[in-house]
């Protein structure tokens, strides 16, 4: 008992300090502890030099795969890259994140699209679904299961960061790992045992991004500038994004950073790379 109010009050300063609002949180409740692991969440970059054994990664990864499926059509795949020529000629395609090389784990979370058009051939029946559902449901599939990866991995304790910087260079990373038509990339994941505790990254608040009934817009500005201080009163931004483009600014948030980010024009090729990998995005 004492151990699950301990845990209660884990989840609520968990959530209080990623939503600027308290939850009440029931020490009866059963699951406590993955829910003190999900309310806790941060990512990871920086890893103890001490390797991850393959069955263990293995292991996370069946039960990733073991997340629920879009018709069961089982339209996610894992590429675990371990050969040390393979992850550095993908690494190398992630330039800005030097960081990876001391990951002891990469893994690329792939959409597959191929297999389900492969069952109409086996089977000998019409396939009259070439349309952008078939590339959604994939992508959609492939996010669960990394999104499940990255519960198991909490669980034994390992830190993981999702990477879609695997996607600036698409189609080279599609070379390298040999994937075949409509099989892509949606994120890489890096994995290891953590170096340091990490810390809780505020989110905007519950009443911009929590609805109920009927889609709520509300004062959207007003709730951004709400979070961006709140969020900057505990992890202000190490440092401004494209000072030369837009000079220093006397306060500088999430929102001016997120701004800033998609003030430049990034991975306009990727509709074109899925087209040359056979998705059609109508
Ligand atoms: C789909 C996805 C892709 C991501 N890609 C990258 C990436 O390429 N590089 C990186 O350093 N972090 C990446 N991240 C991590 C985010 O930057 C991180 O989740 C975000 O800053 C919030 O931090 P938190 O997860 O600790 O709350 C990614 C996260 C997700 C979910």
């Amino acid at each position: 008992m004492q151990d699950d109010t301990k845990l209660a009050a884990s989840v609520e300063d968990s959530l209080a300090e990623r939503f600027g609002e308290r939850l009440h949180v029931d020490p009866a409740l059963n699951g406590l502890d993955e829910l003190a692991r999900i309310a806790g969440h941060r990512v990871h970059r920086d890893f103890l030099d001490q390797p991850v054994e393959p069955a263990l990664v293995r292991l996370l990864c069946a039960c990733a795969l073991s997340a629920p499926s879009k018709s069961d059509l089982q339209q996610a795949d894992i590429m675990v890259v371990d050969d040390p020529d393979q992850r550095r000629a993908v690494i190398a395609l992630m330039p800005d994140m030097p960081w990876l090389a001391h990951a002891p784990v990469l893994l690329v979370f792939l959409a597959n699209g191929g297999r389900t058009p492969q069952l109409a051939r086996l089977r000998g029946k019409p396939f009259p679904n070439h349309h952008i559902d078939l590339l959604f449901n994939a992508a959609v599939d492939s996010a669960i299961v990394m999104t499940t990866f990255m519960r198991a991995a909490a669980a034994v304790g390992l830190g993981v960061c999702p990477l879609s910087a695997i996607r600036d260079e698409a189609a080279r990373v599609s070379d390298v790992l040999g994937l075949p038509e409509r099989v892509i990339p949606v994120a890489g994941l890096c994995a290891g045992w953590p170096a340091k505790a990490g810390h809780i990254t505020p989110r905007l608040g519950l009443e911009t991004t929590l609805h109920q009934d009927r889609y709520r817009q509300g004062d959207l500005d007003r709730q951004i500038d709400a979070y961006d201080r709140r969020r900057a009163a505990r992890h202000p931004h190490a440092r401004q994004r494209a000072v030369e483009r837009w000079g220093q600014a006397e306060f500088y948030g999430w929102s001016e950073d997120k701004a800033r980010q998609y003030a430049e024009p990034l991975r306009a090729d990727f509709g074109a790379f899925l087209r040359a990998k056979g998705f059609c995005l109508d």
